[in-house]
């Protein structure tokens, strides 16, 4: 039998090592290949993952999305490891630096928006941002660009008319058309750069399906819900969450976003995987929910978002691309020269 091939970015904790267990629980065929930037926590979440599925088959792969160079580098070893890729799981994600906006979260408390500004973090959550080595925005080259640049460099592998791949994309609820501008699509100007990535992760998604659906690959969006991980615990410190713990429980009765563990929260990355990927729309938003009774389902949502805007934002990402590759190879002939 032919195993299906699984890379999950992110992988080494949270949603992403969630859902490497979910999908093995799931399919033991599969080759998992765990594309991580550390190699020691990798190499942990391999271990954990292997004590459960003693006999599965599990890769790892050094990626760190934030480093176009790193990202070439691991799309030359995924061509040379494997003929295709099934299934990529674009899932490592940051949200640096966040801060609670005090002003918008007292004005919410106590408003009719309360469960709302919980559940969608809308205006609540601020960010710093920073440059980094290749000059770009972190959250944009992180969560978005160092992503599509790894699809771009193994479109090969991933593109097959009579076998479709599936792309998937963990977004947020905290996607916010208001954070985004086509002007300043990197968010350098403003302090909502996790909310500006996640929307442009959704407006790509779009344009990706219109540029690559014919050729046999297809891409989704998710939103996991509040799920408590590392990301969410550099929000706030841990003391306050284990404070706040029983209301967000109590909260649960009355909204389904809450799915607080990451199993719960990978419920649709998994829903995704059973999925054929043409009978998706992909127009729509996969939300992982979690009822008050704890049973977890998959809700659809059409995204708030215009084609003609993702096909601008598609254009920009690659002459981004076109620039950045040049820029990169530039520094490698010059590294070069000095050293022969
Ligand atoms: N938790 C939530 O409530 C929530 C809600 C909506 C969406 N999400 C999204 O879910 C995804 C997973 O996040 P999580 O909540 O599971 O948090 P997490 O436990 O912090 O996981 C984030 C993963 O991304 C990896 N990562 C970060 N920067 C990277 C880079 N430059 N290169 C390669 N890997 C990198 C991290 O690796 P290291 O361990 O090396 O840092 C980690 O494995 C993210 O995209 C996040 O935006 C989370």
């Amino acid at each position: 039998m032919i195993k299906r091939i699984v890379v999950v970015t992110g992988a080494n904790s949270g949603i992403g090592l969630a859902l490497c267990e979910r999908l093995l629980m799931e399919n033991d065929q599969i080759q998992l290949c765990l594309a991580c930037r550390n190699m020691q926590k990798a190499e942990a979440a391999r271990t954990a993952l292997l004590s459960s599925h003693p006999a599965a088959d599990i890769s790892i792969l050094q990626v760190d999305v934030a480093r176009l160079k790193s990202v070439c580098q691991a799309a030359k070893e995924l061509k040379q490891r494997y003929q295709r890729v099934d299934y990529l799981y674009l899932n490592a994600g940051i949200m640096p630096n966040p801060r609670i906006n005090i002003k918008v979260f007292l004005s919410g408390l106590f408003s009719r928006k309360a469960i709302h500004m919980f559940t969608t973090g809308e205006g609540l959550l601020i960010q710093k941002d920073r440059v980094t080595d290749d000059g770009l925005q972190e959250v944009f080259e992180t969560n978005v660009f160092g992503h599509f640049i790894l699809i771009r460099a193994i479109e090969s592998l991933l593109c097959h008319v009579d076998n479709p791949s599936q792309l998937i994309w963990t977004s947020s609820s905290n996607a916010r058309k208001s954070a985004f501008s086509l002007l300043d699509y990197q968010h350098s100007q403003g302090q909502e750069s996790y909310s500006s990535s996640k929307y442009a992760t959704d407006l790509l998604s779009v344009a990706l399906n219109r540029h690559f659906n014919q050729q046999g690959l297809y891409s989704s969006v998710v939103c996991p819900g509040l799920v408590m991980t590392n990301l969410t615990y550099g929000i706030l410190p841990s003391f306050f969450w284990m404070f706040i713990m029983p209301i967000m429980w109590l909260i649960r009765i009355f909204t389904n976003t809450f799915t607080i563990t990451p199993y719960s929260g990978a419920e649709a990355l998994v829903w995704l995987f059973r999925q054929k990927p043409e009978s998706l729309d992909p127009l729509v938003k996969y939300h992982s929910c979690t009822s008050g009774l704890g049973n977890n389902y998959v809700e659809h949502e059409k995204m708030d978002l215009e084609e003609e805007s993702s096909e601008i934002f598609y254009q920009k990402l690659l002459d981004l691309e076109e620039q950045s590759l040049k820029k990169l190879s530039t520094a490698a002939k010059t590294i070069h020269s000095s050293v022969s």
